[in-house]
Parts: C-alpha cells; structure tokens; sequence
C-alpha cells in the first residue's frame, strides 16, 4: 500500500459528460496542462471510441502531457480497447480503462447477459488490454448495487488478467459511508490477490456523499480516488477534487495520508473550469465557491482580523485565493468597515467611519451584501464627487479566421463622442482594447461567463465579467443579441465603476 492517495481526476471525460460541459479540443487541452500544474497522479483525457473528436483530444493530450498518466475509457470490448489503445499510446504514461457493470439490474436490463458471461469478458478485457498497455484499470460499474461475493469474483478474475487498478465506483451515488467502508473492507479480505493491485474509488453525488464516501474508502485502504474540478459530471456530480484534497490535508492528523496536489493551484483550475464549460460554482460550495472564505457576520469578522485561525480552518491562500474576503452586510461591524476602507486605499478619521458606517447599515438593510462599489458610492456621496459615465453608442467589429480582430466603439462621455479602434485577439479582445484606449483604464479581465437567457439561435446573451485594476476589481454585466456588444457593456459598466473609485481615492488622499 502506498503512502499516498493517487488522484484520478476525470474532469475531462466524466466530467465533460455534464449537461452542457462539452468543451472543444483546444479547451481541453488547456485544461490537461492546467491539471499537470495542479499535479494530479492521473487525467482520465476522455472516451475514445465515443466520438472523432474526443479520440483526437485524449491522442493530443497524450502526446503533450508527459510527466502524468493519460488514461482512455474503454467498455470491455476489442473494438473500444484498440480504439482507446491507439489514443493513448503515445502517452509517457499510458493506461487503458476498462469497464463493465457487475450488478444485477445492468446485466439483466442492460447487458443482457449472465454473471458468468460478464466475469468472463471482463477477464478477457483486461487480459487484452494488458497485452497493449503495461498499466490498466478495471472498472465494476454499479459495483455498490452489486452482489458482494460475485464482485469479490471479478475483482479477483481481473487483477489474476493483469489489473494494475481496480475501481469500485459507485456510478449511480446509492451507497452510505459506513456501507462502503464495508463493501472495501470485504474486497480487501476476501479477494485473495488484493495487494497486487491498487483500490480505486468513483463517487457520484446523487445524495450528496461523493466525497464522504470517497474519503471513508481512503480510511480503509483505497489508494485512488476520481473525482472532478468543481465535481462537475453525470447528473448530481462527481466527488470534487479539491475538496478531497483539502479534507485530507486539513484533516492529515485523521487520515494520516497525502495526495500530491500542489493546492495552491485549486483555485485557477477551479476558475478555468467554469470559464470553459460556463458551470458557475454555487457561491458556498466548499473550497472554491465565492463565500468559502468570506466573513460577514460581525463577531466572525472582529475573530478574524485579529486572527485567521478563530473562523478558518484553511487558508484562502493555499488554494490559490489571494485572502480571506470581509463581506460587509448588516452584521458587520465598526472594526471591519475600517479595515475594509483600508483595503480599498482610504483611511477614514473616527467622524468619516462612524458616517460611513451609518450609512453601511441604512444600505444593508435595503440589500443582502454590500459590495465594494457601494462602499465606494458612500465615500463618493460624502467627498461629493459626481463622476462621469460612459454610455455605449455604437460597435462595429470584424472577425474570423482569416482576418486580424478589429473592433471599432463610439462611446459617449458627458454628451461628448469618443471612437477608437483596436485589433486584438478576437473579437471580444479588440474591443475591450478600443474602450481602453478611450478611457485610459487598462483592466484585465479575470472571470469572463456568458450565458444565454432566452433559448434558440437568436438567444439573448448575457455576459459576465470581473475586470481587475489593480488594487479593486468590479464586476460588469450586459446583455445583448450580439455577445461582443455584451461584452462591450459589461466591460464600460465595471469601467463606470472603477472610475468613481479612481476619483474618490485622489480626492480624499488629495485631502489628507
Ligand atoms: O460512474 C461510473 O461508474 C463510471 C465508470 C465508467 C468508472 O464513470
Ligand atoms: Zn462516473
């Protein structure tokens, strides 16, 4: 048994199975170098035999990726164990996985076949598989509906065939943690030649327990778990990656084991998933949802500035988040409104904060979280600064794969018009550079999501962007027909936003 959890991460097969998670190959291949960064043991890169285009993705991340293992999916058959064999050979570190259900509602509704025809090709897969491929994995779909002793059988017929792994996955996310925990311990004590393979666990999150019960498997013996970025995949999810990795490093003085995931990069793999498959992560999910580590409540907030440790198990930078967030909202209190304006460049005097935080309540009672902006509209209103507003007039842009991106804006400031042009790369980038180059602002966009909120080919988009200057980043909104002028808009609204703020820190640092 080794000392350390191997971390299958099938982020680009499972997970790309999502509803509305296909990404093209180029994405993937972005987000395979991105889970190199991330250091997990394992890319599951896709289904070879599926389709042209996911044997294309798993034969290029194969050939780019070498320092990891590029496994393939394959059922227990010849024509998908070549198909799988021919994507993935190329890898430093290839791996064939193969799979067949072994419970009884898939081989009488499903397959069709008995438990001894089943058992035979399994066997028979992995013997094939093996005389391609030095590393493969057998999968007993269904395995926690499944009779234990007949799976006890497989399990032993696959590892005698060559199995290097065997996965015990719990496809349709039915089983409890102290159920599972049985269900491995039986394999581990009944399947004579168990320690010549390692135990595999596939959890999904149909009751909500794929990572307590992926966790529960690590506490008695299993040596791999798979899961997802963001545990996005068939219906309810997969167990999520970063929270497995997490639980395990924060909880090591429990587990006593460790992955080799370098957790500050969870958060930019996080980031890079929902920018590419357009999932947006629930604001409190674990980890890596925008509240993880956001204090609002005001005792929360005083414990933490004076320190982390009181309110935070973890720490925001070891998954790759700069720091904790103050959110302010009605529970906040005087101390954090300071260090919040601190934050945001201004140091108020005790008359300027207790204004400010009169002013703070009045607006959280009206709405649920105060943004910085709106802390910023406060100091505004008390400096008494009525910034200017930029309003999109018009947009012209040019793109496609022959031509350079060129984008042309007319923006209207003060009843004045301002046009400029710019190329760049694509559409979307031209034109943000054009707006710079009116502006003078130079954002960099960190969280870009578009999403249709009317259907068919004439839906209305709309765009979503966190744009960051430097010491604040606002968040800019649009929708329009045409997604480059969306993003135009929503671009010119964080702007309109950053410009009070620019204002207002001269003004009052003018004033000191
Ligand atoms: O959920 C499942 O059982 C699977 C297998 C193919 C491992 O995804
Ligand atoms: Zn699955």
């Amino acid at each position: 048994m080794t000392d350390r959890v191997l971390v299958f991460d099938t982020t680009l097969r499972d997970g790309e199975q999502s509803p509305g998670a296909s990404m093209t190959i180029s994405e993937k291949m972005m987000l395979a170098e991105q889970l190199e960064r991330l250091r997990v043991d394992v890319i599951e890169a896709g289904f070879p035999i599926s389709s042209e285009g996911d044997f294309e993705s798993v034969r290029s991340i194969a050939e780019k990726i070498r320092t990891i293992t590029i496994a393939g999916l394959a059922r227990a058959s010849k024509g998908d164990i070549d198909r799988c064999w021919e994507a993935v050979k190329a890898a430093a570190k290839p791996r064939i996985h193969v799979f067949i259900a072994t419970s009884d509602i898939h081989l009488k509704y499903k397959l069709k076949k008995n438990r001894d025809e089943v058992l035979a090709e399994a066997r028979q897969a992995v013997a094939y598989a093996k005389s391609l491929c030095p590393d493969v994995e057998f999968s007993a779909e269904d395995s926690t509906r499944s009779d234990l002793a007949y799976l006890a059988r497989v399990v032993e017929a696959v590892i005698d065939a060559g199995a290097n792994v065997v996965n015990i996955p719990d496809t349709v996310g039915y089983t409890f943690p102290t159920e599972y925990a049985e269900r491995i311990q039986y394999l581990r004590s009944h399947v004579p030649n168990i320690g010549k393979a390692i135990l595999s666990v596939h959890c999904h999150n149909d009751l909500g327990l794929a990572v307590a019960n992926s966790l529960i498997a690590v506490q008695n013996g299993v040596r791999q778990v798979e899961c997802t970025v963001n545990g996005i995949g068939e219906r309810a999810g997969n167990a999520s990656l970063e929270e497995i990795a997490m639980a395990l490093r924060t909880r090591k003085d429990l587990f006593g084991i460790e992955t080799g995931i370098k957790t500050e990069e969870i958060y930019p793999s996080s980031a890079m998933v929902t920018n590419l498959t357009g999932m947006i992560v629930q604001p409190n999910k674990a980890i890596v949802g925008r509240n993880a580590f956001a204090h609002e409540a005001g005792i929360h907030q005083d414990g933490v500035i004076k320190e982390k440790l009181t309110y935070e198990i973890m720490r925001p930078e070891d998954v790759g988040i700069k720091e904790s967030k103050l959110v302010m909202g009605k529970h906040s209190g005087r101390h954090a409104l300071r260090k919040k304006y601190e934050e945001l460049g201004f140091n108020l005097s005790d008359a300027e904060l207790e204004k400010a935080y009169i002013l703070l309540k009045k607006v959280a009672d009206k709405k649920k979280d105060v943004f910085d902006e709106d802390l910023i509209v406060t100091v505004r209103d008390a400096l008494r600064i009525a910034p200017p507003v930029y309003k999109v007039k018009n947009i012209q842009s040019i793109a496609g794969n022959q031509v350079i991106a060129t984008a042309t804006i007319l923006l209207e400031k003060e009843g004045t018009l301002l046009q400029d042009s710019a190329t760049g790369d694509g559409p979307v980038d031209a034109v943000l550079k054009a707006v710079n180059r009116i502006t003078g602002m130079e954002g960099k966009l960190i969280e870009y999501t578009v999403h249709s909120v009317t259907h068919g080919a004439d839906a209305v988009g709309e765009v979503f962007m966190k744009v960051d200057f430097g010491k604040v980043s606002f968040i800019g909104r649009a929708a329009s027909l045409d997604i480059v002028d969306a993003s135009a808009r929503a671009y010119v609204d964080a702007v309109n936003k950053m410009i009070p703020y620019q204002m207002a820190l001269e003004v009052h640092n003018g004033k000191k």
